[in-house]
């Protein structure tokens, strides 16, 4: 699995290189890419490099902290103690002949200024876009993971809203979510947990607060599980109480455009006509200037993990990758309605990660 997963991103490289360089810096210069390579599930490994060849092959480079993590991992381990050690060993893995491929999107100069130092001579060519390119098809492990990422939180949102109360402020509807998905076995939040209530539910990146919940208040939460390092990331509204008639219709114009755009995805179709099938929907209910966003996201290791369903996105979908599908209405003063699921795309149809009735609740 690695090693394909390796061969995968030399293949995506436009031109011949000697050897990858992915370093895992301190928070919050992480790179995913070193736990796509390394399939480590467990550990922090900050301050951490690994370099992967063209033969699939590949070696971790990491200090004491983690060395029984690493050690799980097929790859060859070289531990180091000191900062000395740790250059005499990356200089070593670097001596290769060719170009030194990097992660310019994720490393910090600073760093990539100490091992351009280390590997004098060597040229340093930036590999981002296949390391990106690469992690949009994900493989069976990938999905399992993501599908159980969204077991959790479809479970999690099941065990919250039935102990969902009027005069609940939002963070406390927010934390009892990110207590629900841990209890399942998440590792986290796989990203800041959005609960808003009433009017906050119109500013889609909303930061939950002290708003209580009302009577007549659509509750929004969009959030998202991480396990084993892999994230999902579902959206509902609900009303508290009785809904009224422009609750109903906000929600069932987005309920439709989600459904349109579910219904465009398989292999071959262009990102752009998924999300304009959804945008039809809301822009024909005269809705269309309260749509503020893409109609969805690349998911994975990242909750933005490259590519995604919008006007401005130029991508065929491939079978194998993990779209979300998110179309919006965002009335500000009286509230939005956001629904959001993960698909994986098939060769003919769109299959459901995230499992959750879509039907209007009255909570
Ligand atoms: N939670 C951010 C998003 O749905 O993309
Ligand atoms: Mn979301
Ligand atoms: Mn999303």
């Amino acid at each position: 699995m690695i090693e394909k997963r390796i061969k995968r991103i030399f293949s995506n490289v436009s031109e011949e290189m000697g050897a990858i360089l992915i370093y895992n810096g301190p928070e919050p210069h992480q790179d995913v890419n070193f736990f796509y390579v390394t399939d480590l599930t467990k550990g922090l490994f900050e301050a951490s490099a690994v370099v992967i060849y063209p033969d699939g092959k590949g070696t971790i480079i990491t200090s004491k902290l983690e060395e029984e993590s690493a050690r799980k991992s097929p790859m060859e381990v070289e531990i180091f103690s000191t900062r000395k050690d740790f250059k005499r060993i990356l200089k070593d893995a670097l001596d290769v002949d060719g170009n030194i491929g990097v992660n310019f999107a994720d490393m910090p100069h600073s760093a990539y200024r100490k091992f351009k130092y280390m590997a004098k001579g060597k040229r340093f060519v930036d590999v981002s876009e296949a390391l990106e390119k690469t992690r949009m098809i994900k493989d069976k492990v990938e999905i399992e993971r993501i599908r159980k990422a969204g077991k959790i939180a479809t479970d999690a949102l099941k065990a919250m809203i039935s102990q969902l109360k009027e005069g609940m402020k939002e963070y406390e509807a927010a934390a009892l979510l990110i207590y629900e998905m841990m209890r399942r076995g998440a590792t986290g939040p796989a990203f800041e947990t959005i609960s808003s209530f009433g009017e906050n539910s119109a500013e889609p990146h909303y930061t939950s607060g002290e708003r209580e919940l009302g009577k007549g208040d659509y509750a929004l939460f969009d959030f998202g599980a991480r396990f084993e390092r892999y994230n999902s990331d579902i959206t509902r509204t609900f009303v508290m109480g009785k809904a009224d008639k422009k609750h109903r219709e906000i929600y069932e114009i987005v309920r439709e455009a989600q459904q349109a755009g579910i219904d465009a995805i398989k292999e071959g179709v262009n990102g752009k006509e998924v999300d304009a099938e959804a945008r039809k929907v809301i822009e024909k209910a005269g809705y269309g200037d309260r749509f503020i966003h893409s109609l969805g996201h690349g998911l994975g290791l990242k909750v933005h993990d490259g590519g995604g369903l919008s006007p401005n996105i130029d991508m065929e979908l491939s079978e194998n990758m993990v779209l979300t599908v998110e179309p919006g209405i965002y009335i500000p003063g009286f509230g939005g309605v956001r629904i959001e699921d993960d698909v994986l795309v098939k060769k003919n149809k769109a299959e459901l990660l995230t499992e959750f009735p879509k039907e209007l609740t009255e909570l």
